[in-house]
């Protein structure tokens, strides 16, 4: 199920109100938060993209699913703190900034926000 957000914004000016739309998010919904079980991920597909879901101690992160290594899914990785490690060769990735942390420079999987509402877990792609 996803929701369709409007952001609308009002701004009053000399010649009265103005709206300004801005662009649209979609949240969907990915799973409920019993699904996974802290230090864990999940890998899910939203308008295909391929997005590892994980839950550390604090709270939920979804990023890119493939390591850019090698296309390896990090969905089923190693997770400390906000690392997790490509289950395949262990290149680690920052879950909260999408950052490569070893290896290569500037390597940067898209990261999405995610949002818990009465206890189920969506994503906005
Ligand atoms: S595919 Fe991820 S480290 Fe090789």
């Amino acid at each position: 199920m996803a929701i369709d957000i409007l952001n609308i914004i009002t701004i009053y000016t000399p010649v009265g109100f103005i709206n300004y739309v801005i662009p649209k998010m979609t949240m969907t919904r990915v799973a409920d938060v019993k699904e996974i079980s802290i230090g864990s991920g999940k890998e899910i597909n939203i308008k295909g993209n391929r997005i590892a879901l994980f839950r550390t101690n604090n709270d939920y992160y979804a990023i890119e699913a493939l390591c850019r290594h090698q296309d390896g899914s990090l969905a089923p990785g190693k997770i400390d703190g906000e690392v997790v490690e490509c289950p395949l060769h262990s290149w680690h990735y920052n879950i909260r900034t999408g950052e490569l942390l070893d290896f290569l420079q500037d390597v940067k999987l898209n990261t999405y926000r995610v949002e818990i509402r009465n206890g189920d877990i969506y994503v906005d792609v």
